[in-house]
């Protein structure tokens, strides 16, 4: 095939792709079979990889993933992300529509619509192709996380038709359908990992995944409900919806104009008992005044709009018998006490157990052994306990007696004053506690070991190969190999065996192996030394340059450092006088782990540039090229040598290289002038 035919079955192909795309993940009507369909993708990523050149970033073959992210970038939205104000009662809502009589008069028609419970996510499209998704951050700034989304198949890469604006911004929310959501779980319980509590932290954890493939796989959705920004050539909200919808978004069949507060109360009614038939979780439904022009009028809170305002449905409620109470210890040693009930049916699944939350809650509640009680679902795995109906109490209900040591390793319990939990003392050898240091120490911030997970971790302890953090570098291939456990699987509560096998095991001691480069400054925060967090552990490791030097440090020398004072140098001194700790030291020396800094850490100014990857190139009037490397790594950034697209920013001087502009270019890498920068950190 010569060049111009492959351009030519190129275009054929995307659209043909991108039209199958739309009919089944965003219309759900398939018009190919599963078959037909892959032969389509594969021949399309089979001629972009023999001509390169003709690929486009708003190919369909993006949805495939592949690219990787070390790091998201923080980037600024164009429009602060703000939240909804809350309401729970028609007598809230009543109360918001008279506000906005008050300021419109009588002439008002609202949308209604479902809120779907999912993570928030801002596309920017340009001349009609997805150039940028942004999570809502802290409203002002969000994460990067385009790579990710692109995987979505029901978001479009590039839209139908056009009648577009050449650039805007959509809002929606990235859910995971219920299906989806038990099948990964199930995967993960099978994987030796923690199953999501529930499915928005699961989809906010999978558009925080490094590997993009990965979250290609996780089949999240996304509806998009929300176009911010003036200037659009609509006159109504709903029309932005019909027109989205038009574009290739999916947006909700489900969202109704409503002339009155009846019509607003009939759709709450509705949805409230509706939503369980929904194949995903919403949580409330949106009331927005459609007219964009009185929108306008109402205007915003510091937080909010005043032309929109949800409804969130009540926890859903059952009553049930007390049977037990049973106690768990924590990572941190706090203990909680479990109820364990007559299994009752609640939102859609059978619950056994719930959380009593601490020694005062039973106390005030006056929870007895055999009492009728009201359980509440609400965001967590374990339901909780609101309530007892007295009026059902038994005389022979017999009072909870909150125990004295702890479960695991029957030492005495002891409560601080001001606290309500009380704590397990035994920090070293109470078996949730190691498996807390544990997990602490290949956490991503530590030694950032993620092929070992927190439910990986704790078969490696429970099986007994790994009880200091020291063990995880004498595993091999041999003891690993094999390795199960039994887990209860999500769909059916069946119990099911896992054993690790043959990647699982490579990808670990892979891990394992690569942690060993870790710097001082991390391996020093992984040790997790009490108050000594990640700013403190930089700055011991910086001050004192290697664990020798910090491990002979006298009081003194420790308070003279930035920032340290008698509580953490008591902390310092007194884990390095335990020879069990020393001897830690001596055995992840002899493992390669780094206990010197080879270079000098940069001070840290500020974390305005956390996360962001920086190539600086040419010439500058105020800094030398060094000092601009400097002051990104003092304020959190990372200069890194070429630009890729994962570059958050080109840094361009004077006289620099045409090609690394071209690329940038290409890549949509935002290319920053001095000014630019000096704006960003000041
Ligand atoms: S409109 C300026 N519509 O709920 C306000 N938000 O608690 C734009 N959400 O921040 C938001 N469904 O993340 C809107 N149909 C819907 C929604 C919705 C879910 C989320 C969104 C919002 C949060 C507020």
């Amino acid at each position: 095939m010569d060049k111009a035919e492959a351009k030519d079955r190129i275009i054929f192909l995307s659209e043909e792709i991108r039209k199958h795309n739309h009919n089944y993940y965003v219309l759900s009507k398939p018009s190919i079979s599963d078959y037909e369909f892959d032969m389509l993708l594969e021949e399309l990523i089979r001629l972009e990889k023999a001509f390169p050149e003709y690929g486009a970033p708003d190919s369909p073959t993006q949805h495939v993933g592949g690219g990787v992210t070390r790091e998201f970038s923080q980037v600024q939205h164009k429009y602060p992300m703000l939240s909804l104000g809350n309401t729970y009662s028609e007598e809230e809502i009543r109360d918001f529509e008279e506000r906005i009589q008050k300021t419109i008069g009588d002439e008002v028609e609202y949308v209604c619509e479902l809120k779907f419970d999912g993570v928030a996510i801002g596309l920017t499209y340009i001349n009609g192709s997805l150039v940028q998704a942004l999570t809502r951050g802290d409203g002002i700034s969000g994460d990067d996380v385009t790579t990710n989304i692109k995987t979505i198949r029901s978001i479009p890469l590039k839209l139908r038709g056009t009648s577009y604006p050449d650039e805007f911004e959509i809002r929606g929310e990235i859910i995971l359908p219920h299906a989806s959501f038990n099948r990964m779980n199930d995967q993960r319980m099978e994987d030796g990992d923690e199953p999501f509590a529930n499915p928005r932290n699961a989809a906010s954890g999978s558009l925080k995944m490094q590997d993009s493939a990965e979250v290609a796989k996780r089949n999240l959705d996304g509806f998009f409900y929300y176009l911010p920004g003036a200037g659009l050539p609509f006159k109504t909200h709903y029309e932005c919806l019909v027109n989205a919808k038009s574009w290739g978004f999916k947006v909700s069949d489900y969202a109704v104009r409503c002339k009155t507060i009846e019509e607003i109360f009939d759709y709450l009614t509705t949805w409230e008992v509706a939503r369980h038939e929904l194949p995903f979780d919403i949580d409330g439904i949106v009331i927005k005044v459609n007219d964009l022009k009185q929108q306008e009028i109402l205007g915003y809170t510091a937080k909010s709009p005043r032309w929109a305002i949800s409804y969130k449905f009540k926890a859903e409620q059952a009553a049930t018998e007390l049977l037990s109470v049973v106690y768990q210890v924590g990572r941190t040693g706090a203990v909680t006490p479990v109820a364990n009930l007559r299994p009752v049916q609640l939102a859609g699944t059978v619950v056994k157990r719930a959380s009593l939350h601490n020694a005062d809650i039973i106390a005030n509640l006056d929870v007895r052994i055999g009492d009728m009680v009201f359980v509440e679902k609400g965001g967590e795995i374990i339901p909780k306990i609101v309530g007892v109906d007295l009026a059902k109490r038994l005389p022979d209900s017999i009072p909870v007696a909150f125990i004295s040591h702890c479960p695991e390793c029957d030492t005495a319990l002891i409560r601080s004053e001001g606290e309500s939990a009380w704590y397990c003392p035994n920090e070293a050898e109470c078996p949730p506690q190691i498996k807390g240091k544990l997990e602490h120490f290949i956490s991503r911030k530590a030694m950032n070991i993620d092929s070992l997970g927190e439910g990986k971790t704790g078969m490696l302890f429970d099986s007994g190969l790994v009880h200091s953090c020291a063990d995880f570098y004498s595993l091999s291939y041999e003891t690993l190999i094999g390795l199960e456990k039994t887990y209860e699987s999500t769909p059916d509560k069946k119990e099911k065996k896992i054993s690790f096998r043959e990647k699982t095991v490579t990808n670990i001691l892979k891990g394992i192996e690569a942690s060993k480069n870790t710097s001082f400054d991390r391996v020093l925060y992984a040790l997790g030394i009490r108050f000594a967090g990640e700013t403190v552990a930089r700055k011991l490791a910086s001050h004192f340059g290697s664990v020798d030097n910090l491990a002979a440090a006298s009081y003194e020398s420790l308070i003279e450092v930035e920032e340290i004072g008698d509580k953490i140098a008591d902390s310092i001194l007194f884990w390095f006088s335990l020879p069990k700790n020393r001897e830690l030291i001596e055995r992840l020396k002899a493992s390669g782990l780094r206990f010197t800094l080879d270079e000098p850490l940069v001070a840290r100014v500020s974390n305005k540039l956390e996360g962001m990857t920086f190539v600086v190139s040419g010439v500058f009037t105020n800094f030398s090229r060094d000092d601009l490397k400097k002051t990104i790594e003092s304020h959190g950034g990372k200069n890194i040598g070429s630009v890729s697209a994962k570059t958050s920013y080109l840094l361009a001087g004077e006289n620099m290289g045409p090609e690394k502009r071209k690329k940038a270019e290409k890549l949509g890498v935002t290319i920053l002038s001095e000014a630019d920068f000096s704006n960003m950190i000041s």
